[in-house]
């Protein structure tokens, strides 16, 4: 991920912590059996041709944070006319996917790892997805770490660049105040429509995140954007 500096600077403040958790072997073996079928390496200045990399041309979705890969498998699952393509930067989280995608038998699920604002800005094509799905994204609470956030106005760009037009936002979170925040971020941005739910939603499952949230009695709040032609 050597790009996310310039001039020696990093271009954002990083959303994520570096190296967190261990691989175990059992992921390790998968990674190196299953990685070259299922993942997508980037190099630095290269733009990635996703045409080459799925074998289908249906609607692309993008699942950015997808943690274990439960959500990213399922919405495989239930949309094999889709292709569904996961960014994560969590070493654990990639190995787990990579393991539940060979398991489930789905074809139409690629992976990518890295930071999902720099793939998206400097590895993947503009206007190519259909939307792009966020699932309890990490909060970053305590006060004056709110820089540290995934949905950023930077980020909100980028995001805008990448969907087709009438391309669809979709992120959950047990996080009120997150909510809020990308409310005030997506509404400053302009040029989104917040439609209040998507027929993508009803793919939705309870992913470990949401689990936590649930038993601390945290509400999920469920927001969804249109991009706007
Ligand atoms: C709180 S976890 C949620 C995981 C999963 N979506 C769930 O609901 O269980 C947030 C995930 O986002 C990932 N993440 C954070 N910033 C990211 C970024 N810039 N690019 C890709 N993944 C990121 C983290 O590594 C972590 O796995």
């Amino acid at each position: 991920m050597s790009n996310l500096k310039q001039n020696g600077q990093l271009r954002w403040a990083p959303s994520y912590l570096r190296n967190r958790g261990k691989v175990t072997r059992a992921q390790k073996r998968a990674m190196k059996e299953w990685w070259p079928e299922y993942g997508i390496t980037f190099e630095h200045g290269r733009r990635i041709d996703l045409d080459e990399c799925f074998s289908g041309d249906g609607p692309l979705l993008i699942e950015i944070g997808f943690g274990m890969g439960n959500h990213l498998v399922s919405l495989a699952q239930a949309r094999p006319d889709c292709r569904v393509l996961g960014i994560e930067v969590h070493r654990p989280g990639l190995a787990a996917a990579t393991m539940k995608v060979h398991e489930s038998g789905c074809s139409n699920v690629r992976l990518m790892r890295g930071d999902a604002r720099l793939v998206l800005s400097d590895h993947l094509h503009e206007k190519i997805a259909d939307a792009i799905f966020v699932q309890f994204p990490d909060p970053w609470p305590k006060p004056g770490s709110g820089h540290r956030r995934l949905i950023q106005p930077g980020m909100v760009e980028v995001m805008k660049n990448i969907l087709k037009p009438g391309g669809e936002f979709l992120l959950t979170t047990d996080v009120e105040e997150y909510a809020d925040h990308c409310r005030k971020v997506l509404a400053e941005a302009k040029g989104w429509q917040e439609t209040g739910a998507s027929p993508w939603q009803q793919y939705r499952i309870r992913t470990p995140y949401e689990e936590k949230g649930l038993e601390n009695g945290h509400p999920i709040s469920e927001l969804a954007y249109r991009l706007l032609p």
